[in-house]
């Protein structure tokens, strides 16, 4: 029996990424999942390849920073399986124009403020009272090493991600009773098509780029820093699943150790 036989699970941003990479994982494990995705191209290029792996998932088009379309697409998502177990908040990503409090454009923080913490916040908002109808289940949050680690000149998307922490456990905290386990992953550097166009060959080997020098790490101490979606990925069905049933209010740090020496 696979590890989420029987469970409907609403994974965002899930169109690429650590979150299609999810999308592939969960449904292989036996779960039902919606790729709630901003651009219909990358969300029905994943629900087909999923389906012709075998899995069951369904795009629904969905604005994480829109209350309304989030509202509306769980209420698809239980129209369509019945009810939601699993709600992994994926969707989010710094941009290049981050900078320092005082060097940064303003515009800065409504887009990276709204995608990374209000629409964790929006999917929670709706999706807790249908998983608290299916008698309890997880929620799994996206932060990240900076919000860990100080010497990351990307402030907004830092500020966002130590919110996101915080509301991961002020969330498992109070809904704990309604059974549901609440628990956020802050990756390292994930090698996704994303971050290999923005970094280019330097997101690979960071060694002697500027990339590494801003952010003050000396990267040949930290060999597992950098990985591939899948190895997060991992780290979200393991919270999605029962065998992490004694987890809530747990931030993992899935960094290589950078937020550790
Ligand atoms: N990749 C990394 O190195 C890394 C490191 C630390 C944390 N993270 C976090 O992991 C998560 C996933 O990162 P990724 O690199 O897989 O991202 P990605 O850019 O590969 O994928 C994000 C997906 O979200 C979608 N999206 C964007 N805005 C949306 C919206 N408003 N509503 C719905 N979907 C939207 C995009 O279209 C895209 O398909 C993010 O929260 C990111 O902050 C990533």
């Amino acid at each position: 029996m696979g590890r989420l036989q029987g469970k409907v699970a609403f994974l965002t941003g899930a169109g690429s990424g650590i979150a299609r990479s999810a999308a592939h994982i969960f449904t292989r494990e036996g779960a039902k999942v919606v790729i709630a995705e901003l651009k219909p191209e990358l969300g029905r290029a994943c629900e087909q390849s999923v389906r012709q792996a075998g899995g069951d998932a369904t795009f629904i088009e969905t604005d994480v920073t829109k209350e309304d379309s989030v509202k509306a697409a769980i209420a698809r998502t239980v129209a369509l399986y019945g009810k939601l177990d699993v709600l992994y908040n994926c969707a989010g990503g710094s941009v290049v124009e981050d900078k320092r409090v005082t060097d940064v454009d303003m515009s800065v923080w409504n887009h990276t403020m709204s995608l990374d913490l209000l629409g964790t916040f929006l999917c929670s908002r709706y999706g807790i009272p249908e998983i608290i109808k299916a008698g309890g289940g997880a929620i799994i949050n996206m932060s990240s090493v900076v919000a860990l680690r100080g010497a990351f000149p990307v402030h907004i998307y830092t500020a966002a991600k130590g919110g996101v922490i915080a509301l991961t456990q002020a969330m498992a905290c109070e809904y704990a009773h309604d059974h549901i386990r609440v628990n956020a992953i802050c990756p390292g550097v994930i090698l996704t098509d994303r971050v290999k166009q923005r970094f280019g060959k330097s997101a690979e080997s960071p060694a002697t780029t500027d990339q590494t020098r801003a952010i003050k790490i000396d990267w040949k101490n930290y060999p597992f820093a950098t990985g591939e979606p899948e190895d997060i990925a991992n780290v979200a069905l393991f919270l999605a699943s029962d065998e992490s049933r004694m987890l809530t209010g747990a931030i993992i740090p899935a960094d290589g150790g950078m937020s550790a020496y």
